[in-house]
Protein backbone atom coordinates (compact mmCIF):
# COMPACT_ATOMS: atom_id res chain seq x y z
CA UNK A 1 0.00 0.00 0.00
CA UNK A 2 1.08 3.74 -0.21
CA UNK A 3 1.44 6.13 2.12
CA UNK A 4 1.43 10.08 1.86
CA UNK A 5 4.60 11.59 1.38
CA UNK A 6 4.03 13.93 4.21
CA UNK A 7 3.06 11.13 6.81
CA UNK A 8 6.71 10.65 6.43
CA UNK A 9 7.31 14.00 8.32
CA UNK A 10 5.26 12.66 11.29
CA UNK A 11 7.22 12.33 14.46
CA UNK A 12 4.89 12.71 17.00
CA UNK A 13 6.21 13.15 20.51
CA UNK A 14 9.80 11.71 21.39
CA UNK A 15 9.02 11.40 25.06
CA UNK A 16 5.45 9.45 24.48
CA UNK A 17 7.82 6.79 22.48
CA UNK A 18 10.32 6.54 25.81
CA UNK A 19 7.54 6.28 28.06
CA UNK A 20 6.28 3.58 25.94
CA UNK A 21 9.86 1.46 26.04
CA UNK A 22 9.72 2.56 30.23
CA UNK A 23 6.82 0.69 30.33
CA UNK A 24 7.48 -2.54 28.76
CA UNK A 25 10.79 -2.33 30.98
CA UNK A 26 8.07 -2.15 33.78
CA UNK A 27 6.07 -5.01 32.82
CA UNK A 28 9.30 -7.09 31.99
CA UNK A 29 9.72 -6.34 36.35
CA UNK A 30 12.29 -3.27 36.06
CA UNK A 31 12.47 -0.73 39.08
CA UNK A 32 12.06 2.71 36.97
CA UNK A 33 12.20 6.57 38.20
CA UNK A 34 10.42 8.50 35.78
CA UNK A 35 12.30 12.16 34.79
CA UNK A 36 11.02 11.75 31.45
CA UNK A 37 7.24 12.59 31.09
CA UNK A 38 5.78 16.07 32.21
CA UNK A 39 2.71 14.16 33.65
CA UNK A 40 2.18 15.35 37.14
CA UNK A 41 1.80 12.60 39.69
CA UNK A 42 -0.79 14.75 41.71
CA UNK A 43 -4.07 13.82 41.00
CA UNK A 44 -6.89 16.31 39.92
CA UNK A 45 -8.42 17.87 42.77
CA UNK A 46 -11.40 16.74 43.84
CA UNK A 47 -13.76 19.30 43.31
CA UNK A 48 -12.87 19.36 39.55
CA UNK A 49 -13.71 15.03 39.42
CA UNK A 50 -17.23 15.79 40.90
CA UNK A 51 -18.15 18.34 38.74
CA UNK A 52 -17.51 16.08 35.96
CA UNK A 53 -19.30 13.19 37.61
CA UNK A 54 -22.34 15.86 38.15
CA UNK A 55 -22.21 16.37 34.51
CA UNK A 56 -22.13 12.53 33.37
CA UNK A 57 -25.02 11.60 36.01
CA UNK A 58 -27.27 14.62 34.97
CA UNK A 59 -26.47 13.49 30.70
CA UNK A 60 -24.57 16.11 30.15
CA UNK A 61 -23.26 13.41 27.47
CA UNK A 62 -23.65 14.92 23.65
CA UNK A 63 -22.43 16.99 20.98
CA UNK A 64 -21.87 20.23 22.00
CA UNK A 65 -20.67 24.11 19.92
CA UNK A 66 -17.21 22.71 18.95
CA UNK A 67 -15.94 26.41 19.90
CA UNK A 68 -16.69 25.09 23.32
CA UNK A 69 -19.05 25.92 26.07
CA UNK A 70 -20.06 29.47 26.65
CA UNK A 71 -19.33 29.53 30.34
CA UNK A 72 -15.89 27.57 29.71
CA UNK A 73 -15.24 30.41 27.56
CA UNK A 74 -16.56 32.98 30.23
CA UNK A 75 -14.77 31.64 32.93
CA UNK A 76 -11.22 31.63 30.18
CA UNK A 77 -12.00 35.02 30.04
CA UNK A 78 -12.51 36.16 33.47
CA UNK A 79 -9.17 34.49 34.16
CA UNK A 80 -7.32 35.70 31.40
CA UNK A 81 -8.86 39.25 32.87
CA UNK A 82 -7.17 38.40 36.25
CA UNK A 83 -4.11 37.59 34.96
CA UNK A 84 -3.56 39.18 31.53
CA UNK A 85 -5.46 42.72 32.59
CA UNK A 86 -7.91 42.16 29.09
CA UNK A 87 -11.14 40.58 28.69
CA UNK A 88 -11.11 38.73 25.12
CA UNK A 89 -14.70 38.30 23.25
CA UNK A 90 -15.93 34.87 23.08
CA UNK A 91 -15.42 34.82 19.36
CA UNK A 92 -11.80 35.05 20.40
CA UNK A 93 -11.53 31.54 22.73
CA UNK A 94 -11.78 28.40 21.74
CA UNK A 95 -11.99 24.89 23.17
CA UNK A 96 -9.83 22.46 22.68
CA UNK A 97 -8.26 18.73 23.69
CA UNK A 98 -4.95 19.99 25.44
CA UNK A 99 -2.91 22.59 24.04
CA UNK A 100 -0.83 20.39 21.97
CA UNK A 101 -3.58 20.33 19.21
CA UNK A 102 -3.53 24.15 19.22
CA UNK A 103 -0.31 24.26 17.79
CA UNK A 104 -1.06 22.04 14.93
CA UNK A 105 -4.23 23.72 14.18
CA UNK A 106 -2.55 27.26 14.67
CA UNK A 107 0.05 26.31 12.18
CA UNK A 108 -2.39 24.80 9.57
CA UNK A 109 -4.36 28.29 9.53
CA UNK A 110 -1.31 30.29 9.22
CA UNK A 111 0.73 29.27 6.30
CA UNK A 112 1.27 27.08 3.38
CA UNK A 113 3.52 24.49 2.23
CA UNK A 114 7.23 26.19 2.16
CA UNK A 115 6.63 28.70 4.75
CA UNK A 116 8.55 29.80 7.54
CA UNK A 117 7.91 29.84 11.24
CA UNK A 118 10.85 31.12 13.45
CA UNK A 119 11.27 28.59 16.36
CA UNK A 120 13.77 28.83 18.85
CA UNK A 121 16.10 25.68 20.00
CA UNK A 122 15.61 23.57 22.14
CA UNK A 123 11.84 23.72 21.53
CA UNK A 124 8.75 21.31 22.82
CA UNK A 125 8.42 18.77 19.90
CA UNK A 126 4.80 19.08 18.31
CA UNK A 127 6.54 22.40 16.95
CA UNK A 128 8.24 20.73 14.95
CA UNK A 129 6.48 17.90 14.47
CA UNK A 130 3.26 19.66 13.14
CA UNK A 131 5.13 22.58 11.03
CA UNK A 132 6.52 19.24 9.16
CA UNK A 133 3.76 17.72 8.63
CA UNK A 134 2.33 20.96 6.97
CA UNK A 135 4.96 20.90 4.52
CA UNK A 136 5.94 24.02 6.41
CA UNK A 137 9.70 25.00 7.29
CA UNK A 138 10.91 25.50 10.96
CA UNK A 139 13.50 28.00 11.29
CA UNK A 140 15.50 27.52 14.08
CA UNK A 141 17.04 30.13 16.50
CA UNK A 142 19.43 27.75 18.47
CA UNK A 143 20.04 28.94 22.00
CA UNK A 144 22.77 28.94 24.06
CA UNK A 145 23.46 28.44 27.97
CA UNK A 146 25.89 31.01 28.18
CA UNK A 147 22.54 33.39 27.44
CA UNK A 148 20.39 31.70 29.70
CA UNK A 149 18.66 30.10 26.85
CA UNK A 150 17.02 33.25 26.12
CA UNK A 151 16.05 34.57 22.47
CA UNK A 152 15.95 37.98 22.23
CA UNK A 153 14.45 39.92 18.65
CA UNK A 154 17.56 40.50 17.17
CA UNK A 155 18.18 37.02 16.71
CA UNK A 156 14.52 36.56 15.45
CA UNK A 157 14.72 39.29 12.99
CA UNK A 158 18.21 38.19 10.94
CA UNK A 159 15.85 34.64 10.39
CA UNK A 160 13.23 36.43 8.97
CA UNK A 161 12.76 36.61 5.28
CA UNK A 162 9.88 37.31 3.03
CA UNK A 163 8.26 33.69 3.78
CA UNK A 164 8.12 33.79 7.49
CA UNK A 165 4.60 33.80 8.43
CA UNK A 166 4.74 33.05 12.45
CA UNK A 167 7.12 33.07 15.77
CA UNK A 168 6.95 30.79 18.34
CA UNK A 169 7.90 31.81 21.85
CA UNK A 170 7.47 29.91 24.94
CA UNK A 171 8.06 31.29 28.16
CA UNK A 172 8.12 29.60 30.97
CA UNK A 173 10.27 27.45 28.64
CA UNK A 174 10.01 23.64 28.21
CA UNK A 175 12.75 22.71 28.06
CA UNK A 176 15.21 24.98 29.70
CA UNK A 177 12.98 26.35 32.29
CA UNK A 178 13.96 30.05 30.78
CA UNK A 179 11.37 33.05 31.71
CA UNK A 180 11.62 36.05 29.41
CA UNK A 181 11.05 39.46 31.17
CA UNK A 182 8.09 41.76 29.85
CA UNK A 183 10.71 43.84 27.90
CA UNK A 184 12.09 41.26 26.16
CA UNK A 185 8.97 39.71 25.02
CA UNK A 186 7.53 43.61 24.30
CA UNK A 187 10.59 43.92 21.70
CA UNK A 188 9.35 40.45 19.95
CA UNK A 189 5.43 41.46 19.85
CA UNK A 190 6.78 44.97 18.06
CA UNK A 191 9.61 42.90 15.78
CA UNK A 192 6.42 40.85 15.09
CA UNK A 193 3.80 43.71 14.32
CA UNK A 194 7.10 45.74 12.29
CA UNK A 195 7.11 42.32 10.00
CA UNK A 196 3.32 41.68 10.42
CA UNK A 197 3.80 38.37 11.52
CA UNK A 198 1.86 36.04 13.31
CA UNK A 199 2.89 35.83 17.63
CA UNK A 200 2.08 32.54 19.34
CA UNK A 201 2.77 32.66 23.01
CA UNK A 202 2.66 29.23 24.10
CA UNK A 203 1.98 29.65 27.95
CA UNK A 204 1.15 26.27 29.16
CA UNK A 205 3.93 26.88 32.26
CA UNK A 206 2.56 30.48 32.88
CA UNK A 207 1.37 29.19 36.70
CA UNK A 208 5.15 27.90 37.07
CA UNK A 209 7.32 31.06 38.00
CA UNK A 210 10.12 30.73 40.67
CA UNK A 211 12.27 33.73 39.71
CA UNK A 212 11.07 36.87 37.65
CA UNK A 213 7.17 37.25 36.47
CA UNK A 214 5.21 35.97 34.10
CA UNK A 215 4.40 38.28 31.29
CA UNK A 216 2.25 37.75 27.98
CA UNK A 217 2.65 40.04 24.93
CA UNK A 218 -1.13 39.52 24.65
CA UNK A 219 -1.43 42.32 27.28
CA UNK A 220 -0.35 44.49 24.33
CA UNK A 221 -2.77 43.51 21.68
CA UNK A 222 -5.33 42.11 23.65
CA UNK A 223 -5.23 38.90 21.18
CA UNK A 224 -7.11 41.15 18.34
CA UNK A 225 -4.25 41.38 16.10
CA UNK A 226 -1.52 38.78 15.64
CA UNK A 227 -0.74 37.12 19.41
CA UNK A 228 -2.16 33.64 19.78
CA UNK A 229 -2.49 32.28 23.42
CA UNK A 230 -1.71 28.62 23.55
CA UNK A 231 -2.83 27.18 27.20
CA UNK A 232 -4.24 24.24 28.62
CA UNK A 233 -5.21 22.77 31.88
CA UNK A 234 -2.65 19.84 31.86
CA UNK A 235 0.36 21.04 34.23
CA UNK A 236 -1.48 23.57 36.30
CA UNK A 237 -4.49 21.75 37.71
CA UNK A 238 -3.15 18.08 37.15
CA UNK A 239 -5.05 17.04 33.99
CA UNK A 240 -3.22 15.65 31.64
CA UNK A 241 -5.28 13.02 30.98
CA UNK A 242 -8.42 14.75 30.35
CA UNK A 243 -7.28 16.76 27.36
CA UNK A 244 -8.84 20.19 27.70
CA UNK A 245 -7.19 23.37 26.61
CA UNK A 246 -8.20 26.66 26.05
CA UNK A 247 -6.76 28.69 22.94
CA UNK A 248 -7.37 32.73 22.87
CA UNK A 249 -6.24 34.44 19.52
CA UNK A 250 -8.13 36.71 16.58
CA UNK A 251 -11.41 36.22 15.92
CA UNK A 252 -10.80 35.25 12.53
CA UNK A 253 -8.13 32.91 13.47
CA UNK A 254 -10.10 31.39 15.83
CA UNK A 255 -12.87 30.82 13.33
CA UNK A 256 -10.70 28.81 10.99
CA UNK A 257 -9.03 27.09 13.61
CA UNK A 258 -12.61 26.26 15.30
CA UNK A 259 -13.56 24.91 11.96
CA UNK A 260 -10.64 22.20 11.38
CA UNK A 261 -11.17 21.45 15.38
CA UNK A 262 -14.65 20.83 14.41
CA UNK A 263 -13.55 18.72 11.06
CA UNK A 264 -11.23 16.49 13.32
CA UNK A 265 -12.91 16.04 16.70
CA UNK A 266 -16.17 18.10 16.19
CA UNK A 267 -16.22 18.92 19.57
CA UNK A 268 -14.74 18.36 23.34
CA UNK A 269 -16.78 15.88 25.45
CA UNK A 270 -18.83 18.81 27.95
CA UNK A 271 -18.73 16.25 30.95
CA UNK A 272 -14.65 17.43 30.04
CA UNK A 273 -15.24 21.22 29.85
CA UNK A 274 -17.55 21.36 32.90
CA UNK A 275 -14.45 20.14 34.94
CA UNK A 276 -12.56 22.92 33.02
CA UNK A 277 -15.05 25.46 34.14
CA UNK A 278 -14.94 23.67 38.03
CA UNK A 279 -11.17 24.00 37.50
CA UNK A 280 -11.16 27.60 36.37
CA UNK A 281 -13.62 28.78 39.25
CA UNK A 282 -13.28 27.77 42.18
CA UNK A 283 -11.23 27.55 44.72
CA UNK A 284 -7.50 27.40 44.05
CA UNK A 285 -6.04 25.71 47.08
CA UNK A 286 -5.06 22.67 45.12
CA UNK A 287 -3.38 24.14 42.67
CA UNK A 288 -1.38 26.65 45.01
CA UNK A 289 -0.10 23.38 46.63
CA UNK A 290 1.00 22.20 43.76
CA UNK A 291 2.85 24.89 42.61
CA UNK A 292 4.79 24.82 45.79
CA UNK A 293 5.82 21.75 45.62
CA UNK A 294 6.50 22.40 41.82
CA UNK A 295 9.06 24.74 43.31
CA UNK A 296 10.40 22.73 46.19
CA UNK A 297 10.94 19.62 43.73
CA UNK A 298 12.84 21.87 41.15
CA UNK A 299 14.97 23.24 43.87
CA UNK A 300 16.02 19.75 45.18
CA UNK A 301 16.69 18.56 41.50
CA UNK A 302 18.94 21.58 40.71
CA UNK A 303 20.95 21.18 43.68
CA UNK A 304 21.44 17.51 43.11
CA UNK A 305 22.34 17.81 39.93
CA UNK A 306 24.93 20.12 40.45
CA UNK A 307 26.79 17.46 42.51
CA UNK A 308 26.54 14.93 39.75
CA UNK A 309 30.09 15.08 37.68
CA UNK A 310 29.99 15.86 34.34
CA UNK A 311 26.24 16.87 34.57
CA UNK A 312 25.67 20.85 34.60
CA UNK A 313 22.41 23.13 34.85
CA UNK A 314 21.34 26.65 34.52
CA UNK A 315 19.12 27.76 37.22
CA UNK A 316 15.43 27.13 35.41
CA UNK A 317 13.36 30.20 36.27
CA UNK A 318 9.93 28.65 35.61
CA UNK A 319 8.53 25.04 34.15
CA UNK A 320 8.97 22.05 35.97
CA UNK A 321 11.54 20.38 33.81
CA UNK A 322 15.66 20.89 34.64
CA UNK A 323 17.73 21.30 31.14
CA UNK A 324 21.02 19.51 31.87
CA UNK A 325 24.40 19.90 29.79
CA UNK A 326 26.00 16.92 29.50
CA UNK A 327 29.04 17.41 27.00
CA UNK A 328 31.39 16.37 29.47
CA UNK A 329 30.69 13.16 29.73
CA UNK A 330 31.84 12.25 26.54
CA UNK A 331 28.48 10.76 25.35
CA UNK A 332 25.51 11.23 22.86
CA UNK A 333 22.30 12.06 24.98
CA UNK A 334 20.90 9.04 23.49
CA UNK A 335 23.49 7.02 24.48
CA UNK A 336 23.72 8.49 27.87
CA UNK A 337 19.53 7.73 28.04
CA UNK A 338 20.27 4.24 27.34
CA UNK A 339 22.81 4.01 29.83
CA UNK A 340 20.84 5.69 32.34
CA UNK A 341 17.30 3.36 31.51
CA UNK A 342 19.56 0.75 32.32
CA UNK A 343 21.04 2.03 35.88
CA UNK A 344 16.90 2.36 36.47
CA UNK A 345 16.19 6.08 35.68
CA UNK A 346 14.42 7.16 32.28
CA UNK A 347 15.98 10.79 30.82
CA UNK A 348 14.33 12.21 27.51
CA UNK A 349 17.41 12.96 25.19
CA UNK A 350 17.83 16.80 23.95
CA UNK A 351 17.64 15.28 20.27
CA UNK A 352 13.66 14.94 21.41
CA UNK A 353 13.56 18.50 21.88
CA UNK A 354 15.99 19.25 18.89
CA UNK A 355 19.13 19.61 20.34
CA UNK A 356 22.26 17.00 21.08
CA UNK A 357 24.39 17.45 24.60
CA UNK A 358 21.72 17.98 26.96
CA UNK A 359 19.26 15.52 28.49
CA UNK A 360 15.62 16.87 30.04
CA UNK A 361 13.94 15.68 34.18
CA UNK A 362 10.97 16.71 34.48
CA UNK A 363 10.08 17.01 38.69
CA UNK A 364 6.72 15.76 38.01
CA UNK A 365 7.38 12.90 40.60
CA UNK A 366 7.65 13.07 44.12
CA UNK A 367 10.71 14.57 46.03
CA UNK A 368 11.56 10.74 47.27
CA UNK A 369 11.69 9.48 43.62
CA UNK A 370 13.38 12.58 42.87
CA UNK A 371 16.21 11.81 45.33
CA UNK A 372 15.99 8.19 44.05
CA UNK A 373 16.01 9.36 40.86
CA UNK A 374 19.44 11.91 41.85
CA UNK A 375 21.02 8.64 42.88
CA UNK A 376 21.02 6.63 40.06
CA UNK A 377 21.44 9.41 37.23
CA UNK A 378 25.17 9.58 40.07
CA UNK A 379 25.84 6.11 38.81
CA UNK A 380 25.95 7.12 35.15
CA UNK A 381 29.87 6.23 34.88
CA UNK A 382 29.75 2.88 36.48
C1 LIG B 1 5.35 23.79 25.99
C2 LIG B 1 4.17 22.89 25.91
N1 LIG B 1 3.14 23.22 25.12
C3 LIG B 1 2.05 22.45 25.01
C4 LIG B 1 1.96 21.26 25.70
C5 LIG B 1 0.74 20.40 25.51
O1 LIG B 1 -0.02 20.30 26.66
P1 LIG B 1 -1.45 19.57 26.68
O2 LIG B 1 -1.33 18.42 27.60
O3 LIG B 1 -2.40 20.64 27.19
O4 LIG B 1 -1.79 19.18 25.30
C6 LIG B 1 3.01 20.86 26.53
C7 LIG B 1 2.96 19.57 27.24
O5 LIG B 1 3.89 19.09 27.81
C8 LIG B 1 4.15 21.70 26.64
O6 LIG B 1 5.19 21.36 27.42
Amino acid sequence: MKFSSNSNNFAGQGMFQILAQAKELERAGKNLVHLEIGDPDFDTPANIKQAAIEAIKSGDVHYTESGGLFELRQAAAKVTQRSRGFTPDMDQLLVTCGANMQIYLAFACMGDPGDEIIVPVPYFPTYKSSISSLGMILREIPLSQDNNFKVCATEIEKRITSKTRAVLINSPNNPTGAVLSAQELKDIFYLARKHDLWLLCDEVYSRQIFEGTFYSPSEIDHCKERVLIINGFSKSFAMTGWRLGVATGPAELIRRMQLLLQTIISCVPPFVQRAGIAALTQDQTEVVKMNKEYAERMELMYNGVQKIDGFSCTKPSGGIYCWINIEKTGMTCGELATKLMDKGVVVCPGTVFGCEGYIRLCCCTSKAQIEEGLRRLQTWKM
